[in-house]
């Protein structure tokens, strides 16, 4: 009788949701990148997945609420399953800890912003124990600065092309936590103390990234624009140097950065966005309300004659600059007189476009404890639709004034109505201008992850309609990608 060798053990699977911002999409890239090294796949079919994960946002309320919604789908699974390990990542682990256990008992894991590292360690725990695990960072108040500092770590592990939505486009992480302490955000509590990441370690990351054939990095930092690394004798580095340094790796051809902090947008990084030629001609400022009282109530630290200057500054200094930026609505005591402001600055202020958000109040922030939330959720919803009603007229106009011009996009891949064809011939295919306008044109999947210009002839709200020049490729070489950028299981919920 001849024995038959022992099956390999089929290889555990790992589901995971997303919501939030760039920081979270990176961090959910690096989480499911770790766990391969430790023998997972990833699966979107979140009922048989042996490991799932919800990688969470504290920033606006309706994002927790849409967690906790999701927890409840899968309970029925758990019961079905006992074996199966649920995770809560992210910031709202970090801000809830243990208490996201008292409304979802069955979830497993809870690890905050500060902690990923230790997932796969914990779930290994979990599967030999089950017993739940608990990984956050202190509080701000539960140490010293050093202290607190060194329990948030900069998670920037071995990075792996399949895991990104393109293999040539990656986030890198310059900087985590923020210590601006809006009265609105949870942020500088779930993502810890403002800290640079080392250049050297930075530029490491980039070569590596362009080793695999990334051609596009997007720094991200909550404040990205305020990034400063001190040496500890003496040497700065400031945001600008870094964009220096990193614009001179050898076959990288585009270098993007968000979010920036109106007030930390200085002349010598204007000039680096004006000079770098790989540096995109665009800059995401959010002013959140366009009247002083509100801003002043909000700890912005700047006020609106301010953030007008930073924007003739960088319109000068930088010809054809787009400029976006973010708004609140219904802040406590906005009333329809300040609300209006905010109407007058989109009215006139040319914002290629605007991300507009109701008020949330969030417990634990200054806001909450200060502040009543004295607009009506009617209110808001109104002033939202209204500013953003105004905004959209404003972006056509944006997007209009292209029309005629020949830009430069890099290729993303196919639009969505271009993946209703099939593959291999000719189909709508999307990228962004160096400006961020997103432009749609024909063309072969060959021009996937390429730079190349095209003439733009139409355009709506948030889209450039126009011809690709195919004869002409620019920067590339001329080979055709070896892959087409697919849809990862890291799905923005
Ligand atoms: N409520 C509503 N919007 C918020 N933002 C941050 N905190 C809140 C809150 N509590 C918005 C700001 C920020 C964007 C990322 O989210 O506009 O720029
Ligand atoms: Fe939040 Fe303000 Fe920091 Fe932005 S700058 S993350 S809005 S505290």
């Amino acid at each position: 009788m001849t024995a038959t060798p022992p099956a390999a053990p089929a290889s555990k699977t790992v589901y995971i949701e997303t919501v939030g911002c760039q920081m979270n999409v990176l961090d959910s890239e690096l989480v499911i990148g770790a766990l391969k090294r430790d023998g997972y796949t990833l699966t979107d079919d979140s009922s048989s997945a042996d490991l799932m994960l919800f990688n969470t946002c504290s920033v606006r309320e309706h994002a927790e609420d849409k967690t906790f919604s999701a927890l409840g789908r899968v309970a029925p699974f758990k019961l079905a399953n006992p074996d199966k390990v649920i995770g809560v990542i992210g910031c709202m682990a970090q801000k809830d800890g243990d208490a996201i256990r008292d409304r979802a008992p069955y979830v497993d894991l809870v690890v905050g912003t500060g902690q990923l590292a230790k997932i796969p360690e914990l779930v290994s725990i979990i599967r030999a124990t089950r017993a739940p695990q608990l990984a956050v960072s202190l509080g701000r108040k539960d140490g010293d600065r050093q202290q607190v500092e060194m329990s948030f770590e900069s998670y920037d592990p071995t990075r792996d092309p399949e895991m990104r939505s393109t293999p040539f486009q990656a986030y890198v992480r310059i900087q985590i936590g923020c210590d601006k302490f809006c009265t609105y955000c949870v942020v500088p509590s779930t993502r810890g103390p403002e800290q640079s990441r080392h250049p050297d370690s930075i530029l490491n990351e980039v070569k590596i990234l362009v080793d695999q054939g990334c051609k596009e990095v997007t720094l991200i930092g909550q404040t990205v624009n305020s990034y400063v690394y001190d040496h500890g004798d003496g040497r700065k580095t400031r945001f600008s140097e870094l964009i220096l340094r990193i614009h001179d790796v050898a076959g990288l051809k585009r270098i993007k950065f968000v979010t920036n902090f109106p007030k930390d947008m200085t002349n010598d990084l204007l000039d680096a966005v004006r000079d770098l030629p790989k540096v995109v001609k665009y800059l995401h400022v959010p002013l959140q309300s366009g009247c002083n009282d509100v801003l002043s109530r909000m700890k912005r630290l700047y006020t609106v004659e301010e953030y007008w200057e930073m924007l003739h500054r960088s319109r000068e200094r930088i010809p054809g600059v787009a400029v976006s930026s973010d708004f609140i609505v219904g802040f406590c005591g906005e009333s329809d007189a300040s609300f209006q402001k905010s109407m007058d600055i989109v009215d006139r202020a040319k914002f290629k476009n605007s991300f507009i958000f109701k008020y949330s109040e969030r417990p634990g922030t200054k806001a909450a404890e200060r502040y009543a939330d004295d607009v009506p959720d009617a209110v808001k919803k109104q002033r939202n639709h209204d500013l953003l009603m105004l905004q959209n007229e404003r972006s056509l106009e944006d997007s209009r004034a292209m029309i005629g011009q020949a830009v430069e996009v890099l290729v993303e891949g196919p639009s969505r109505q271009g993946a209703k064809s099939a593959p291999g011939g000719i189909r709508q295919l999307i990228g962004r201008t160096m400006t961020d306008h997103i432009a749609v044109f024909d063309g072969p999947d060959r021009l996937v992850g390429e730079i190349l210009t095209v003439d733009i002839a139409e355009a709506s709200g948030f889209t450039l309609y126009g011809a690709a020049r195919t004869g002409e490729v620019i920067g590339g070489d001329g080979a055709a990608p070896s892959r087409l950028p697919r849809r990862m299981g890291l799905s923005l919920v």
